[in-house]
C-alpha cells in the first residue's frame, strides 16, 4: 500500500509539474514574440528602429541568449545557472528597471519599462520560466539549421550518399560560435547548400578528437572531409558572414572529387 501511494505521488509530480512554455505563452507572449531570425531582427533594430516588425518587447530567444551570457557564471552548470535566472525574473517580474535588464540596450531603448507583474506570476511558474527561457536559445539553433549527426554517422552518410563531411569545431561559450551558429548556420541559402551537397556535425574541441589527425585550431572552425573519407578538403578557422560562408562553401565544393 505505501509503495502505491509512494509510486501515485511519484507520478502525479510529473503530472503537475508546471510546463514553462504554457506559462511563457499564458503570461507573457501577448507582449515577448517567440522566435525570429536573429538577421531578421538585427535589421529591425538597427537599420529600421523597428518600424519593420514593430515588437512590443524583446523576443523569447533575445532574453534567452542574454540571460545565458550575462546572468550568474555561464561558465557553472546549467542548474546553477537556471537558479540565478530565477532570482533575477522573480525580482524583474516585480520590480522592472531598464538599467537592471541584461538585453543590449540598442534593443530596450526602443521600449517602455515592461510593467510590473507583482503578484501574478507564483514562485513555481518562475522556476518553470527561468528553464523554459534558459533552455530554449540552443532548442532553437538546432530546431533551425541543418541536421546535425553524429561524428561517425556523418562519416558514413557523407560515403553512402557522395556528400562532404562538414564538421564545425566549436567550445563552449565562446562568442563567435554561438554569433555563427545564430546568424549563419539558420540562414536559408546557407541550409539549403548543407543540405544538398553537405553532412553537418558538430565538434566541442576540448573533449573531440578529429579525424585524419587534423590539427584544431582556433574557434570557431570548420573542417571538411570528402565523402571518401580520407581526403581532407579544406580546414577553416574563425567566424563568417553568410555571404562569406556561401562562398566558402562553394569553393570546398569545386575542389571535392565526387
Ligand atoms: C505588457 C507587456 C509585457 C508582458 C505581459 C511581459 N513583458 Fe517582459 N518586457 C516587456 C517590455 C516592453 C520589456 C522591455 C523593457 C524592459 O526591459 O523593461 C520587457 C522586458 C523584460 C525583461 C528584461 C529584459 C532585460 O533586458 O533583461 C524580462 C526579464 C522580462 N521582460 C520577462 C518577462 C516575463 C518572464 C514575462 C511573463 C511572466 C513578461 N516579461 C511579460 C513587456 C512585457
Amino acid at each position: 500500500m505505501k509503495m502505491i501511494l509512494t509510486l501515485i505521488l511519484f507520478l502525479s509530480s510529473f503530472l503537475f509539474a508546471l510546463s514553462g512554455e504554457e506559462v511563457f505563452d499564458k503570461k507573457c507572449a501577448a507582449c515577448h514574440s517567440y522566435y525570429i531570425p536573429q538577421s531578421q531582427l538585427l535589421s529591425n533594430f538597427l537599420e529600421h528602429n523597428n518600424t519593420a516588425l514593430n515588437l512590443k518587447a524583446p523576443t523569447l530567444n533575445q532574453l534567452s541568449f542574454a540571460f545565458k551570457e550575462k546572468i550568474g557564471n555561464k561558465r557553472e552548470d546549467a542548474e546553477a545557472q537556471k537558479i540565478n535566472i530565477e532570482v533575477f525574473l522573480a525580482d524583474y517580474l516585480d520590480h522592472p528597471d531598464k538599467s537592471k535588464g541584461v538585453v543590449s540596450k540598442k534593443i530596450t531603448k526602443y521600449f517602455e519599462t515592461m510593467p510590473s507583474m507583482k503578484g501574478k506570476v507564483s514562485e513555481e511558474e518562475i522556476e518553470a520560466l527561468a528553464s523554459y527561457i534558459y533552455d530554449y536559445s540552443e532548442k532553437m539553433i538546432i530546431q533551425h539549421s541543418v541536421k546535425r549527426y553524429s561524428m561517425e554517422e556523418a562519416l558514413q552518410i557523407a560515403k553512402k550518399e557522395g556528400k562532404i563531411v562538414l564538421i564545425e569545431g566549436y567550445i563552449p561559450f565562446c562568442p563567435w560560435c554561438i554569433k555563427m551558429d545564430r546568424e549563419v548556420m539558420v540562414n536559408e541559402k546557407v541550409k539549403e547548400v548543407l543540405n544538398k551537397d553537405f553532412v553537418y556535425t558538430k565538434a566541442n574541441l576540448l573533449i573531440a578528437k578529429l579525424p585524419l589527425g587534423m590539427k584544431i585550431l582556433g574557434t570557431p572552425s570548420f573542417y571538411f572531409i570528402d565523402s571518401d573519407g580520407k581526403t581532407i578538403l579544406d580546414m577553416v578557422e574563425g567566424y563568417g558572414t553568410v555571404d562569406e560562408f556561401l562562398l566558402l562553401l562553394q569553393s570546398i565544393k569545386q575542389k571535392a572529387k565526387h
